[in-house]
């Protein structure tokens, strides 16, 4: 199959032009003017932008946390996922304490295969790290392409790890050539918070922010990156939500640790009020680490825009409100920590990122798709136009104008988390490795599809 891409703005993360692009397959074969496909399928693209494909760094699909399971499924995310302009997810392989890694992994890429639509990899959180974690772990890099681990600095007793065997693992993680993501607050402080909290009646979702300040999170990056230091591991900082610990991640960086810094879209165009709402309301916005002040957007903007921060993910984490945030409501610590929002992220980074001169379109390209395709070892297969790369491309009409509602959302969430806000752009055509698989903000290709992209060690 040919396919035509004509008359396009070419953005990528280091260009901008209006080309046409011709699809061979699944993959690019040409970039430039008046491209001649001969007797092949054309798309106009005049008056739109072609992006490579998005790539989201960071989301939970299959997530059994905090006493219930996630509600979408690979199917469900992944068509949101491609509506909203996402062809590559990177999702968090999160097996319990007493879970065996290799089992782990392969439950997650059975159900994966079974229902993905979109490309997938997967970032290993490692939980437990005993003499037989430690070898399957060794041999899941070394034969199944799994090239990076996930700690979890936070929610003690359930996922946290010892530091102990943090360091054995970012030793381990240093010496394989694997970059360690890493959720970090310091878990026992959120701990010991909680306790009084809810000790004193202070049970509602609006004390989950106060129970995580942002000197929790700054200690656990401070934290990540003095183990990063003493074991010479690389590490990427997830979910980061205020400036307090972009800071302690630049002071490691000072100091020669290699450190990249993700942002998630809720941290940029959410804020903690949305928690105070009345009526339990506020659990839809419990995540962690949590929705901060309003004054937190502009700080990472900032540093998005200046390279301290590399990556927009959106840690979709699909819960429903009803069975499942109601979980909390005698208890904000047993709401299922989330906010779903894998179909929203682009048109988000466009509206309160691009439209708003945050950023301009090249760095929405670099820190939606381009970055993680790098730091993660999938360049330029994914996160590029180019010769030879997949056709993985959004053409995006920027004239579109409208508002975010779950009514058109794929995700099986009962809620949005962006209900009701503008949203100027929307991907007008996806196509997955040439096919086309979205049109105008909805899935319109078949069931699965999706491919499993092991990735080499790069770090
Ligand atoms: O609140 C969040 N972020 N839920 C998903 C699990 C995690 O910590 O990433
Ligand atoms: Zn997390
Ligand atoms: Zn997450």
């Amino acid at each position: 199959m040919t396919v035509l891409i004509r008359g396009g703005r070419v953005i990528t993360s280091d260009s901008d032009r209006v080309a046409d692009v011709l699809v061979e397959g699944e993959k690019i074969v040409a970039v430039g003017a008046s491209l001649d496909g001969g007797d092949c399928e054309i798309i106009d693209a005049a008056g739109k932008y072609v992006f490579p494909g998005f790539i989201d760094p960071h989301v939970h699909i299959h997530l059994p946390f905090m006493g219930t399971n996630a509600i979408d499924d690979h199917a469900s995310a992944t068509r949101a996922a491609l509506a909203g302009g996402t062809t590559t997810v990177i999702e968090m392989i999160c097996p319990g304490p007493e879970d065996e890694p290799k089992a782990a992994f392969h439950e997650w890429k059975r159900l994966a295969e079974a229902g993905a639509c979109c490309d997938y990899t997967f970032h290993l959180a490692v939980v437990r790290f005993d003499d037989l974690a430690k070898d399957q772990v060794r041999e899941l890099v070394q034969t199944e392409g799994v090239a990076s681990f996930k700690v979890f600095l936070a929610y003690k007793g359930a996922l946290d790890i010892a530091d102990e065997q943090l360091y054995e693992l970012m030793a381990m993680a240093r010496d394989l050539g694997v970059i360690m993501t890493a959720h970090c607050e310091n878990a026992e402080a959120v701990d010991a918070m909680q306790k009084r909290l809810i000790a004193s009646g202070r049970t509602g979702p609006e004390w989950h922010e106060p129970s995580r300040p942002r000197a929790v999170e700054a200690d656990g990056v401070s934290h990540l990156c003095t183990f990063a230091e003493l074991t010479g591991a690389h590490v990427y900082v997830v979910h980061t939500s205020c400036g307090a610990a972009v800071d302690q991640a630049m002071l490691a960086r000072d100091r020669g640790v290699h450190v990249w810094v993700e942002a998630v879209a809720p941290h940029l165009v959410l804020d903690k009020t949305r928690a105070e709402q009345a009526d339990f309301e506020g659990a839809k916005f419990v995540m962690s680490p949590p929705l901060r002040d309003a004054e937190e957007h502009g700080r990472l903007w900032r540093a998005l825009a200046d390279g301290r921060m590399v990556t927009i993910g959106t840690d979709h984490a699909p819960f429903n409100f009803a069975g499942q945030k109601e979980m909390g409501r005698d208890a904000f610590t047993c709401i299922p920590n989330g906010i779903p929002g894998i179909q929203e992220r682009v048109d988000l980074v466009h509206t309160y990122g691009v439209c708003e001169g945050r950023i301009d379109l090249q760095q929405m390209v670099d820190v939606c798709s381009t970055q993680a395709a790098k730091i993660f070892g999938m360049y330029p297969q994914k996160g590029e136009i180019a010769v030879g790369s997949d056709a993985d491309l959004v053409i995006y009409d920027p004239a579109y104008t409208g508002t975010f509602s779950r009514t058109e959302s794929e995700s099986r969430t009962d809620y949005s988390g962006y209900e009701g806000m503008p949203r100027l752009g929307r991907p007008a055509v996806v196509l997955r490795r040439g096919e086309t698989v979205a049109r105008d903000g909805r899935y319109c290709g078949s069931e699965g599809g999706g491919r499993y992209i092991a990735r080499p060690p790069t770090h």
